[in-house]
């Protein structure tokens, strides 16, 4: 029950209630739902499968981190490398996640005394906490801007990682996810309840809310978009959190004959509900009702979460205790979800280096920091926390989730009859014949697919066409050379760079403790 509810803490996060119904809203309801159900069947439920087996069998010979866990199972020295991802990743996504969790919060302060009420500046507030007009502008230290809660919740989430996992992250997960659930219902009650509120403006009621979210549209010509498929896959990695190392470090507690089939199932049942079922049915109907579609087009995830929503609940009767639950909420979904960040790394260092807990926090909490303060500073457009989120928050998860898969299905220590077989020890349900076939063949040619086109699509801007090829630069080439060049953008990205160089050198001293001193069978 604690890996399950954890799992999904990690799952359940600000992908659920921001990024998931922007990107409907954005594509329409039905055509990005069936490319979205088709991704959760076939990639993002069997990967989590191999995650899960995976991460016990490596814990069960005493490792708990990705490229621990490669390591023993593959039994070659590439395999550290191959699981590297698996501690970059998360360490990484933590330093910009982190900066929006301090929103989460000082939002809900502000909710609180009544500092979002009708008639406060809206657009003003979220400059100044989120710093998106001008470099440095949100690194004030006052209650009403970012950095104290920033500090806060660096603290809060060293000090969970630091009690460990089970009067941590168990702790934490075991009151937040139903806690969390319980406010989203409250929420929930009240939009779907909305019905008309201005009746000088009748075509604005929860009907047609619910309606713009997820009227089908026009399907056939919804699916023909490339661009959707990418959109709705790369959702169902982010939102599931599978594929990278934080499900694999945390099934890595698991004993023996602990089941992982229904475990897995139920973790991403759990995230389901709260994506689908909740996310989608609160923000953007809420949106829709108050301020009609001027209130959502062109908003993106953070603008539709920090701008618009604090309107929307400004005209709300109550609204301030609506917007405190609803910030409340969203720091809850955010906190459970940055401890699954931390713990892959300091399960990495503490038995790569053999570090102690408190250093290994120490040399994390550095690592991190730093990350952080280039996410806090160098925030005109958000470019710092957009350029990590795209090359590491989306295509290192491609492409880590692309060698887990292959690494389960296809290597010599493990393979998919091995595999299968590991799966099944104490499972509590058997998973169906055919994903045999999906979790060899198909996952891995549809997520190869995938970061095919979007490496050719969103860095070297093709047009998706095969008859008329056309290529051309995209912003994230143009941020990096060439003319138009950002600073802030190539900075963060020299830091990515480095983080990925440090981190090899990591591995490969790793890969000398633990051939010196193998803990195979120890544990
Ligand atoms: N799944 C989380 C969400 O939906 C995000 C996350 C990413 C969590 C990476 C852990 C690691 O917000």
């Amino acid at each position: 029950m604690g890996v399950i509810l954890a799992v999904a803490g990690s799952a359940v996060g600000l992908g659920n209630f921001l990024r998931f119904p922007g990107l409907a809203a954005q594509y329409g309801g039905g055509a990005f739902m069936i490319a979205y159900f088709l991704a959760l069947l076939l990639l993002g439920i069997p990967i989590g499968w191999a995650e899960w087996t995976m991460g016990r069998a490596g814990g069960v010979r005493g490792y708990h981190s990705a490229p621990g866990i490669f390591h023993v199972l593959m039994g070659t020295p590439a395999g550290k490398y191959l699981g590297m991802l698996g501690f970059v990743v998360p360490v990484m996504v933590y330093m910009y996640y982190v900066y929006v969790e301090a929103w989460c919060l000082g939002y809900a302060w502000l909710a609180l005394t009544g500092q979002l009420s009708a008639g406060t500046d809206f657009g003003g507030v979220f400059a100044t906490y989120t710093g998106i007009a001008q470099d440095g502008s949100a690194v004030h230290f006052g209650l009403e801007s970012v950095g104290l809660w920033l500090v806060i919740c660096y603290a809060l989430n060293f000090w969970f990682i630091y009690r460990g996992v089970s009067k941590g992250i168990e702790l934490a997960c075991k009151w937040g996810m139903p806690l969390l659930i319980l406010i989203a219902l409250v929420i929930l009650g009240r939009v779907l309840t909305l019905g008309t509120p201005d009746l000088a403006k009748p075509d604005q009621n929860v009907l047609n809310g619910l309606g713009y979210m997820w009227n089908p549209g026009d399907i056939a010509a919804g699916l023909k978009n490339p661009e959707l498929w990418l959109a709705a896959s790369g959702q169902v990695f982010f939102t599931l959190t599978v594929g990278f190392g934080a499900i694999c470090c945390y099934a890595s507690y698991l004993k023996k004959k602990d089941d992982v089939v229904l475990s897995a199932l139920t973790a991403a049942s759990a995230n389901e509900f709260c994506e689908v079922g909740l996310g989608g049915l609160i923000t953007v109907p809420a949106a829709y009702v108050f301020l009609g579609t001027a209130g959502l087009v062109g908003m993106g995830t953070f603008g539709l979460g920090f701008n618009v929503l604090p309107q929307v609940f400004a005209q709300m009767p109550y609204g301030g205790a609506f917007a405190f639950c609803f910030f409340a909420l969203l720091f809850l979904a955010a906190f459970t979800s940055s401890l699954s960040m931390l713990q892959p790394g300091v399960a990495f260092l503490e038995e790569g280096l053999g570090l102690a807990r408190k250093p290994a926090l120490a040399l994390l909490g550095l690592i991190s920091t730093f990350g952080s303060m280039l996410c806090w500073w160098f925030s005109k457009d958000l470019k710092a926390l957009d350029t990590i989120d795209f090359w590491i928050g989306t295509m290192a998860i491609y492409v880590q989730g692309f060698i887990l898969i292959l690494v389960f299905g296809w290597s010599k220590g493990m393979g998919i009859e091995r595999g299968w077989q590991e799966a099944h020890i104490g499972a509590d349900m058997r998973i169906p014949r055919f994903y045999k076939f999906v979790m060899k063949w198909v996952a891995p040619a549809f997520l190869g697919a995938v970061l095919l086109m979007f490496i050719l699509n969103s860095v070297f801007g093709w047009n998706f066409s095969f008859s008329a090829p056309h290529f051309a630069p995209t912003g994230r080439i143009k941020d990096l050379v060439g003319a138009e060049h950002s600073d802030p953008a190539r900075l963060t990205f020299l830091f990515i760079a480095i983080c990925v160089g440090f981190s090899a050198l990591l591995m490969h001293l790793a890969g000398k403790r633990w051939t010196d001193n193998p803990k195979e069978n120890k544990s």
